[in-house]
């Protein structure tokens, strides 16, 4: 896979370094380095290994439009090149636990595999699972957020738009979770710099 950055930062910088950007030079965002995104997010880890995220990439003005009138019109949505939709369906794990069971183990593990995932699901209620599931997913969404900023892009994580419309705009089913949208760009803007709490603050060491 080729893609156009050749230096990328380290996991340390890029969390030193990244903020939210609201604004983004036009131009299109060369596939290979979405996809280089989009390969560091799918690496996050899940319990159980269950993986069920999924990503939806926007990239056609006219959607980009729509889907900011459903963000509440924050512009960002409107003015990124890209917009990655995180989806979360528990479906879609449930159509084919065995796939998430390791190489490795077998026939045996496939069949431990599926029993563990339904078995895990059927205990919960539509919200208990969805909530579990997305937990997941912020995983990846973490992953996605560093990956972007270390191949030089700008990024706005976002949760302010109404789910039911975005589903809707992306033919999904009602079922899934939007667990968050984050345009991506390269940023047209400096952004503020990072204000987080002290180490002091949270840590404490036993
Ligand atoms: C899950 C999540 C949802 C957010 N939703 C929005 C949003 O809808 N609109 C927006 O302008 N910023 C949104 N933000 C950005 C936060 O306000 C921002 O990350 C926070 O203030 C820290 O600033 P920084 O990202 O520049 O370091 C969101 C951030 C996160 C992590």
């Amino acid at each position: 896979m080729q893609a156009t950055v050749t230096q990328t930062l380290t996991v340390e910088q890029a969390a030193q370094q990244r903020r939210s950007i609201r604004k983004y030079r036009s131009g299109p965002i060369p596939h290979a380095d979405l996809e280089r995104i989009l390969d560091v997010a799918r690496r996050a880890p899940s319990a159980f290994n269950v993986q069920p995220w999924y990503f939806v990439v926007i990239q056609n003005p006219e959607l980009k439009n729509q889907l900011m009138q459903a963000s509440y019109n924050q512009a960002q949505v409107g003015n990124a090149p890209a917009v990655i939709a995180l989806v979360t369906d528990v479906d879609r794990v449930l159509e084919s636990p065995e796939a998430i069971s390791h190489p490795s183990w077998g026939d045996e593990g496939r069949a431990k595999t599926r029993a563990t995932v339904e078995n895990l699901f059927a205990g919960q209620t539509f919200e208990q699972r969805n909530a579990w599931a997305n937990a997941q997913s912020n995983i990846a969404f973490g992953w996605l957020l560093l990956a972007a900023e270390s191949l030089g892009y700008g990024t706005s994580p976002m949760l302010g738009f109404d789910g039911a419309k975005v589903k809707a705009l992306l033919e999904l089913p009602q079922s899934v979770q939007i667990t968050a949208l984050m345009p991506l760009g390269k940023a047209a803007e400096s952004g503020l710099s990072p204000h987080r709490h002290a180490l002091e603050r949270i840590v404490t060491w036993k």
